[in-house]
């Protein structure tokens, strides 16, 4: 597939910052095991590569939510389409996204998954935009601050295209496909 668009974060960045968060989370949670919560489908890829960087023992699960809004904006309307499997009381949880943009959907699921009583609650998150968050969420492992642009690759889609793309990308208007 040719390159789309400006290529915000190459493989070998994301490759490299994976390595760093699963080196930190791997420090942090020494001598405890993990539960990691993907949020699908975006999060799968970082999901798959930042679980191999981490040393301590981990365990998986998924959710996957859905926010009512058109294609590139959050509307802060979260829905579970799928919970979590499992129980997480007194269990230590790390929730894995591919992006913060408003943080609404963090929020909302910080919210969901606290009242269930985990032993720990922290978020790791491969892209940040910096400058549009509406609700100030504190992203204890992150990859990159990226600016406010639409990207796509590397989990993260336009209209379910583009997640197989290894590296993120600015998503140009002239890059979308007739739909
Ligand atoms: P938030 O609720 O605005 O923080 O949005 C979070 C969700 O919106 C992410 O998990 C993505 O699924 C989606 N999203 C936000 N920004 C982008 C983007 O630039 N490209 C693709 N999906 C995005
Ligand atoms: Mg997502």
């Amino acid at each position: 597939m040719d390159t789309l668009g400006t290529v915000l974060v190459t493989e070998e960045q994301i490759a490299e910052a994976v390595t760093r968060m699963g080196a930190e989370i791997s420090a942090d949670y020494e001598g405890k095991e993990l539960l990691l919560v993907g949020i699908l489908k975006g999060a799968f890829l970082t999901m798959a590569d930042l679980a191999r960087a981490i040393q301590v023992p981990v365990e998986f699960d998924f959710m996957a939510v859905s926010s009512y809004g058109d294609a590139t904006k959050s509307s802060g309307v979260v829905r579970i389409l799928k919970d979590l499997d499992q129980e997480i009381s007194d269990r230590h949880v790390v929730i894995v996204e591919d992006i913060v943009d408003t943080g609404l959907t963090l929020h909302y699921l910080l919210e969901n998954l606290r009242v269930r009583q985990p032993a720990s609650l922290e978020i790791a998150a491969l892209l940040v935009k910096e400058g549009i968050q509406q609700i100030p969420i504190d992203v204890k492992y992150r990859g990159f601050d990226i600016p406010p642009d639409f990207v796509v690759g590397y989990g993260l889609d336009y209209a379910g295209l583009f997640r197989n793309l290894p590296y993120v990308t600015v998503l140009d208007e002239s890059d979308l496909p007739e739909i």
